[in-house]
């Protein structure tokens, strides 16, 4: 059997979001809309694993409004793609329950994000960062998605969420009922790196408010982010093996690419052996013209935060329209309902 194809995928209600969550991900949402049926959602329930999110409900709820106010700036449209936060979505959670009881210690165990996240006393992290893998899992499970666009560091958990998949297929006896979500990882910038250290990538809990450009950044300090972005000595290159070992050009060249839409080599051809003012200045100009407008469309929906709680309920909603009869199957699979 082969399953209907749907994507899903989300974003952390932490901080403001920047460049990298645009181009890595907003950027390809709003075109995987037109040729699949998606679904986004606001992963407040991650959030509460840490620190950030945890016993700070009134931050919570506005990152939430703001992440969403992103995702339609950015181009997502909620009456195509319900938008909507898990936390008003109880079958994540239900079914995240029963996941935890199909994955095994020794898988989590091997999770790369858990040992960077809870850093030296592994002790002290709370038991839901151990298990935010599986919650991922049961994000897509629960609709049965079959696309999901995520980067490079997610990879990990998406082989967990299909294992999970095969698993709970084979030992409740229900071959093939959920799917094997594949992750779709996009576009030439979907590593784009920290503007201070371009073998960092660009995060928002850097220290360093420089290293990124934040969606909320105004033409101003979006142009001396750039003016004052790391650079090296040389001239601009004319061949993608000349940018081997100067990961400041790379990750300049990459996101001029990702903002004008264009292939890294002609990006390359159009500034081989010119300095780094004049890329700089180009792209402080498109940067600008591609992001002010999101920046803009953002502060006029955050201006009305009664219509986004709407558009969140209204997602959640459809949302659980898709899930609620999957999880009637599940129930009957696992033997809660007979
Ligand atoms: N873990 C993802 C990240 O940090 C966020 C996430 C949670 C997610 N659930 C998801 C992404 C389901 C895709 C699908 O980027």
């Amino acid at each position: 059997m082969t399953h209907a194809p749907l994507v899903l995928s989300g974003m952390q209600p932490t901080n403001t979001l920047h460049l990298g969550n645009y181009l890595g991900a907003l950027k390809n949402w709003v075109r995987m809309q037109e040729e699949m049926p998606c679904l986004f959602c606001v992963v407040d329930m991650h959030a509460i694993t840490q620190d950030v999110g945890y016993g700070h409900p009134a931050e919570l709820a506005q990152a939430t409004r703001e992440v969403t106010a992103a995702y339609i700036a950015a181009g997502v449209d909620p009456r195509r793609s319900p938008i909507f936060n898990q936390g008003q979505v109880p079958e994540h959670a239900e079914l995240a329950w029963i996941f935890n009881c199909v994955a095994r210690l020794g898988w989590l165990d091997r999770m790369t994000q858990f040992k960077e996240k809870s850093g030296k006393h592994k002790e002290r992290a709370s038991v839901g960062l151990y298990t935010y893998p599986v919650l991922m899992a049961a994000d897509i499970l629960v609709y049965k998605a079959t696309h999901v666009p995520v980067g490079e560091d997610q990879k990990q958990h998406l082989e967990l969420a299909r294992d999970i998949a095969a698993k709970f297929n084979n030992d409740f006896g229900v071959p093939d009922f959920f799917p094997q979500p594949e992750p779709v990882i996009t576009g030439a910038a979907t590593r784009v790196m920290s503007l201070r250290d371009g073998s960092k990538k660009m995060s928002k809990s850097d220290e360093s408010d420089a290293s990124r450009i934040n969606l909320t950044d105004d033409a101003d300090t979006i142009a001396n982010k750039i003016r004052r972005a790391k650079t090296d000595a040389g001239e601009l290159p004319d061949s993608e093996k000349g940018l081997e070992g100067r990961p400041e050009a790379e990750n300049l060249i990459n996101i001029f690419a990702a903002l004008a839409e264009k292939p890294k080599q002609d990006v390359i051809n159009h500034f081989a052996g010119q300095m780094f003012s004049t890329l700089k200045g180009q792209l402080t100009d498109l940067a600008v013209a591609k992001l002010v407008p999101i920046t803009g469309r953002m502060k006029v929906l955050l201006a009305d935060p009664g219509e986004i709680d709407r558009i969140l309920k209204d997602g959640a909603l459809r949302a659980r329209s898709i899930a609620t009869p999957i999880m009637d199957d599940v129930k009957k699979a696992v033997g809660f309902v007979a």
